[in-house]
């Protein structure tokens, strides 16, 4: 099986952010337990603007907005990573989201939500996943919430249940490659 290339979106940009963990997480996971390269995209080096236009239609685009394009072009599929903000995604995830277009089509993507709380993020996913179903990306049926994050994950992303969280995390890695097979078989196949 050839080598893929997993782009892992960490969606939050506050400081003293948790969910950053996990993402740290995935990419050791990844890294770790398959031969795939994976890498952070992370938005709080991004600082991009508030949203005014799809980049397609910008005449001068920033350099970071092309950059972050082909990095998700490049990729095979995504993992966001993204916190709940009173029951949603946060503004940085969104100002991605619409900035993009073709990027997203079709683009096999998995999503983990984070919170404080006990619930796992779990009001955010759903939003989330229609959002990105709206915008023609294959977001894949299967879920990685992560409730109380800070007593989960330390800032190295190691997670304090690993036996627990590797089985999980298994499950949902092998959903995202199941899907990024398949985009491939479609696209050698016609
Ligand atoms: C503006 C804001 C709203 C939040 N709303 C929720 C919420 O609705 N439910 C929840 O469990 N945690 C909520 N939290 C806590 C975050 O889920 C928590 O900070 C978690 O660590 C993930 O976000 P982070 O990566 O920015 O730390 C909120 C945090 C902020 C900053």
């Amino acid at each position: 099986m050839e080598s893929k290339h997993i782009l892992i979106i960490s969606a939050s940009v506050r400081k003293g952010r948790q969910s950053h963990n996990v993402a740290l997480f995935f990419q050791n996971f990844l890294k770790e337990k398959y031969q795939v390269q994976a890498s952070i995209a992370d938005l709080k080096d991004y600082h991009f603007p508030v949203f005014e236009e799809r980049l397609r239609f910008l005449e001068n685009p920033p350099e970071q907005v092309i950059e972050l394009s082909e990095r998700i072009k490049q990729a095979d599929g995504l993992i966001i990573v993204s916190p709940e903000y009173n029951g949603g995604f946060p503004a940085s995830l969104k100002n991605v989201i619409d900035l993009y277009y073709d990027e997203w089509r079709r683009k096999p993507i998995a999503i983990s939500t984070v919170s404080a709380g006990g619930f796992g993020g779990a009001q955010a996913l759903t939003s989330l996943q229609f959002q990105l179903w709206k915008i023609g990306a294959l977001t894949i049926p299967a879920m990685f919430p992560v409730p109380n994050v800070s007593s989960n994950y330390n800032d190295q992303g190691e997670p304090a249940d690993k036996e627990g969280t590797h089985k999980r995390a298994a499950n949902f890695i092998n959903e995202l490659f199941y899907w990024i097979e398949a985009k491939k078989l479609k696209q050698e196949n016609g």
